[in-house]
């Protein structure tokens, strides 16, 4: 009998603290009112690579004061695409179609940084200027994959293997595409370095064959990924830069042969730069859409990494409440249930149902479909 009152005021107890996931946070020097952040989803919806205004809903929806908004993949330069209607940063038309989108999500009280990319050799050569090979650390090519979505085939074109001379120019892509996102308002950027695209290509020694000072050990292969962090911070400053890192994933056959010590050297690494967060993808994500048993795990990186941790992949609202409360991560990333509830903070704080999302329309390019017509809580 003692024993079950023990129990009830237990639980009573935990109802009565605030959900982990919904507890403030100050990222540098955003004060977050949740921890729970809108992953980069690619939406493949920016016809010609302009964003739309129909984004101006889609992020305003997903918005809430003091929330964190990761914007989609966005192109660095006229050789960063890969994919159909992917949104791109490099041009004054692509900068004006932004702000109306980001200042809808300031207007919300939202903090929103923008995702900057390069595909490297995740392309063909119909997504390239007069239909170039698409650009890598190698010449190999990638093989037919399937995409997030497991329906669409993409095939992708021989890559040309960028002569060490070249690299910096790639780098300055990187850094004119971070001044660019300030200038459209976002107050971040968070720069792709997972998922097999150009930075990981370096970085992973099942793609990397290079001979120069960017392929072999370990250091030389994080170079480039680190010399754009660096040019990124001069240009925006620390604290407004994250990197977005899976060193246990091997998507577009980007897998590394000691995954734990990649994500250690650049968790350290990353330190010299006082850049303000790290996004770790969880290595539970063996492939873009399921998530699997595995004996690995994030937290020698979050031990490593001084400035905010964030976490990816495969959460649910119980375990980013139990990875925040045991401080395995800082946040906790929401990418598929965010695409599917547009309020889904306001649903965790009132336990109520969860839509559901639906893949068929994860990448179609209509404005409305899958995209800004999941239905909100009308309570
Ligand atoms: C439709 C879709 C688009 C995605 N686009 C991106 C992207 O642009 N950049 C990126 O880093 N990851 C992208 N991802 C991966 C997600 O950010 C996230 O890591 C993944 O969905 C796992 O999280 P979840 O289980 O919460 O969905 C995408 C995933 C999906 C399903």
């Amino acid at each position: 009998m003692g024993s079950t009152v023990g129990e009830e005021q237990l639980s009573e107890q935990m109802e009565q603290q605030p959900m982990p996931l919904l507890t403030p946070y100050k990222m540098g020097k955003f004060l977050l009112s949740h921890r729970i952040v809108l992953a980069p989803l690619t939406r493949q919806r920016s016809f010609g690579n302009v964003p739309q205004p129909h984004a101006i809903l889609y992020y305003s929806q997903r918005a809430s004061k003091g929330g964190l908004l990761i914007a989609e993949a966005t192109g660095v330069s006229d050789t960063a695409q890969g994919y159909p209607h992917t949104p791109g940063i490099w041009t004054k038309e692509q900068v004006e179609a932004w702000k109306p989108i980001v200042d809808a999500v300031h207007e919300k009280g939202g903090v929103f940084f923008c995702q900057i990319w390069h595909v490297g050799r995740v392309s063909n050569y119909g997504y390239q200027p007069n239909g170039q090979a698409p650009i890598s650390c190698t010449s190999k090519q990638l093989s037919p994959q399937v995409d997030a979505n497991q329906i669409n085939k993409l095939e992708f074109s021989p890559p040309r293997a960028l002569v060490t001379e070249e690299i910096p120019l790639v780098v300055n892509d990187f850094r004119l595409a971070a001044r660019n996102a300030i200038d459209a308002g976002f107050d971040g950027v968070e720069i792709h370095g997972a998922h097999g695209y150009l930075l990981d290509q370096f970085m992973k020694d099942s793609v990397n064959d290079r001979t120069d000072h960017y392929g072999g050990s370990l250091e030389n292969r994080c170079r480039f990924a680190l010399e754009i962090v660096e040019a990124v911070v001069k240009e925006i400053g620390a604290d407004k830069v994250g990197i977005r890192l899976s060193p246990f994933a091997s998507y577009c056959e980007a897998g590394d042969s000691n995954p734990e010590a990649l994500g250690l050297y650049m968790a350290e690494a990353l330190n010299k730069y006082n850049i303000v967060y790290a996004h770790f993808v969880e290595p539970r994500m063996v492939t873009v859409g399921e998530k699997a048993e595995t004996p690995h795990s994030l937290l020698p990186m979050r031990k490593a990494f001084k400035g905010t941790f964030i976490s990816a992949g495969g959460y649910t609202k119980e375990d980013g409440n139990k990875a925040i409360a045991e401080g395995a991560t800082d946040l906790a990333v929401f990418g598929r249930l965010f695409l599917a509830n547009p309020d889904l903070p306001r649903r965790f704080e009132l336990n109520a149902p969860l839509n559901k999302y639906n893949r068929e329309t994860f990448y179609i390019p209509d404005p409305v479909v899958g995209y800004t017509d999941y239905p909100f809580l009308s309570y």
